[in-house]
């Protein structure tokens, strides 16, 4: 858990505040191993945490009042807690705003003075809404003395998504945030949220690499690509790709959009078993195998990489050899490349060990 966000936090509060905070709440980032564009389709997706993440600090109000710092933008917003009002457009705000409307929807409603310090990078596809959210809910439940079952957390935090942001995301950056732990993998069914830690074997080493691209552009074709995969299950006549299999396909009535689409999320979701199998089995070289096979697919089928991140893969697919290998991690269209190997790569941003 990172140590330079809660100290950020702590020393910002207490110049800005003028007084010590009561506690302080973090949750971290995430990277996904293998598994995307899936989860708004029921599937398995395999994130793990990273070690930098969000800190709030906070210190509870009677007077029904928030008052909150983002330490980083150095930006300041204050409300009420009855009647936050949705920012005109999506900002940090956004999410501060609308994760205290919906804890007090559940009974978590109360005013709090709130520090906001992250060291995650931005727009590195790592989270950092995801981590805000839940960081803040947990700060929230905190100040309240209440505690929540991390599923419900998860899902108000993606109702902020939704609601607040215009992102129409699945469930799997929230459960990872709020469920996943140190040096472990989450194996996480979307359909009902069920999930299991793995842990990574000794010797793998897991890193993050920057595409050198900030993300662009993602939310109007993160929210296309969903809604073509609903088209296509409609289309199959099932309640998500999770239900479908690959021969399914050709006998339906789709666009060649529309099957390579499915074509990714149908393998994707076999791959993350495998991948969680080889994992247990502690078979390094079958899991490199299977990031090589998710990136060709995000690459090919669900085209949401970009050149500059395939040059990265294809330099750390080398760089590795066959003890590994790398792919790119989130939403694609920028952010960032993961990289699993059998010896410490000298560039990116370490997450295991
Ligand atoms: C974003 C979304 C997630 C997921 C990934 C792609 O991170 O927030 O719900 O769909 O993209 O796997």
């Amino acid at each position: 858990m990172s140590e330079t966000a809660k100290a950020t936090a702590r020393s910002a509060f207490v110049a800005h505040f003028g007084r010590d905070p009561q506690g302080i709440a973090f949750a971290p980032g995430r990277v996904n191993l293998i598994g995307d564009h899936v989860d708004y389709q029921d599937g398995l997706v395999l994130p793990m945490p990273v070690r930098e993440g969000t800190a709030v600090a906070r210190r509870a109000r009677d007077d029904g009042q928030v008052r909150v710092l983002a330490k980083d933008m150095g930006a300041e917003d204050a409300f009420a807690v009855a009647a936050p009002d949705k920012p005109s457009q999506p900002d940090w705000r956004s999410y501060v705003r609308g994760m205290v409307a919906l804890m007090a929807e559940e009974d978590v409603g109360i005013g709090a003075d709130l520090v906001i310090a992250g060291d995650l990078p931005r727009g590195s596809g790592l989270s950092s809404s995801a981590s805000l959210c839940v960081a803040l809910g947990r700060a929230l439940l905190a100040a309240s003395e209440q505690e929540m079952v991390i599923t419900r957390l998860a899902r108000i935090a993606q109702r902020v998504e939704h609601d607040y942001a215009g992102v129409a995301c699945g469930i799997m950056d929230q459960m990872a945030v709020a469920a996943c732990e140190p040096g472990h993998a989450l194996l996480l069914d979307c359909r009902d949220l069920s999930h299991r830690s793995v842990a990574l074997p000794k010797g793998w080493h897991v890193s993050v690499h920057d595409s050198g691209v900030t993300r662009q552009l993602v939310d109007g074709a993160y929210n296309e690509r969903r809604s073509t995969c609903e088209t296509v299950a409609e289309k199959l006549g099932v309640a998500s790709l999770r239900d479908a299999e690959l021969s399914m396909l050709d006998n339906a009535d789709l666009s060649e959009r529309e099957h390579k689409r499915a074509r990714h999320v149908i393998s994707e979701i076999a791959r993350v078993q495998k991948a969680a199998d080889v994992l247990e089995a502690g078979d390094i070289e079958r899991f490199g195998g299977l990031l090589q096979a998710s990136h060709a697919s995000l690459r090919d089928n669900f085209e949401v990489s970009l050149p500059a991140i395939d040059a990265v893969v294809e330099e750390l697919s080398e760089q590795i050899g066959p003890q590994g290998g790398a792919r790119m991690t989130g939403a694609g269209f920028g952010g960032s490349i993961v990289a699993v190997s059998d010896k410490s790569l000298s560039e990116g941003m370490p997450v295991f060990p």
